[in-house]
């Protein structure tokens, strides 16, 4: 490995994972990037990709997250960041919500979250001083009509970020829920798409006038993985330019 400082960038593959991975290896990190699946050509034009290491993993799955974390105990001592950027949309009000979608929406976005924090503070407790920030959504803080699972399963990871910041604080573990807005990557194209939408007709009601770009998310990840945040646990970090809901 090339660098000191490592990393864990879950849901890398995706827009905005893809685009954490990056910027924390432009920032110097070693980032070990996890998802079920990447593109053939991820990073392949990023001045950074040896730095950016994937590794293919079923977050869905706490016995794989289990089993991707006793193998990367074996490669480092101790982690420095961990960030969350997994996770899955699926429609639905709580009558037509189909139960495979609620129980996989709740399986990857919280169960999956859940156990890679677990999996990940012994490492990150070895670093003395170290962050988890944990993508959930602004609709975690206010739901949008039609996505029961996905704003419970992003309500939960709000509150179980804050019981991390509570429980492991003192050993140096910072904890931050981060709650995007409308960001262009892959999932929003899709509900672009699905509802016949434009991205000027999603940007018409954000006050700042346009929609998220992912590198507006990498470089918020940046800050709260990097040496400035050090005071910075517990807390939600809303990230929409100005829109509530
Ligand atoms: N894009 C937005 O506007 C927006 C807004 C609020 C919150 N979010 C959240 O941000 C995160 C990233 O979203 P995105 O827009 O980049 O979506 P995306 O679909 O581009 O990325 C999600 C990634 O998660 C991976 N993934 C899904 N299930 C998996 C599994 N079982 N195991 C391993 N990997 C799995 C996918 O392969 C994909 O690469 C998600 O948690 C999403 O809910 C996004």
């Amino acid at each position: 490995m090339s660098a000191s400082r490592t990393a864990v960038v879950t849901g890398a593959g995706g827009g905005i994972g893809s685009a954490v991975a990056s910027r924390l290896a432009a920032d110097g990190m070693h980032v070990f990037a996890f998802d079920v699946r990447f593109a053939d050509d991820a990073w392949s034009d990023d001045p950074h990709r040896d730095r950016i290491e994937p590794v293919v993993v079923d977050l869905g799955d706490h016995v794989a997250i289990k089993a991707a974390f006793a193998s990367l105990a074996e490669r480092v001592e101790s982690l420095d960041a961990l960030v969350n950027c997994v996770g899955i949309m699926r429609r639905g009000d709580a009558l037509t919500i189909s139960d495979e979608d609620w129980l996989d929406t709740i399986r990857i976005n919280t169960t999956g979250v859940f156990f890679t924090c677990r999996e990940a503070l012994p490492l990150l407790a070895k670093a003395g001083t170290s962050s988890i920030a944990n993508i959930a959504s602004n609709w975690g803080l206010i739901p949008a009509p039609g996505h029961i699972a996905y704003n419970a399963s992003k309500a939960a990871v709000v509150s179980l970020s804050k019981s991390l910041a509570l429980d492991f604080g003192r050993l140096g573990v910072r904890v931050t829920a981060v709650c995007p807005g409308e960001i262009l990557t892959p999932m929003v194209e899709k509900r672009l798409r699905d509802n016949n939408l434009t991205e000027a007709e999603l940007a018409a009601p954000i006050p700042i006038g346009r929609v998220g770009r992912p590198k507006d998310v990498a470089a918020l990840m940046s800050y709260l993985v990097g040496p400035e945040s050090t005071y910075v646990t517990g807390g939600t970090v809303e990230i929409t330019g100005g829109l509530f809901s």
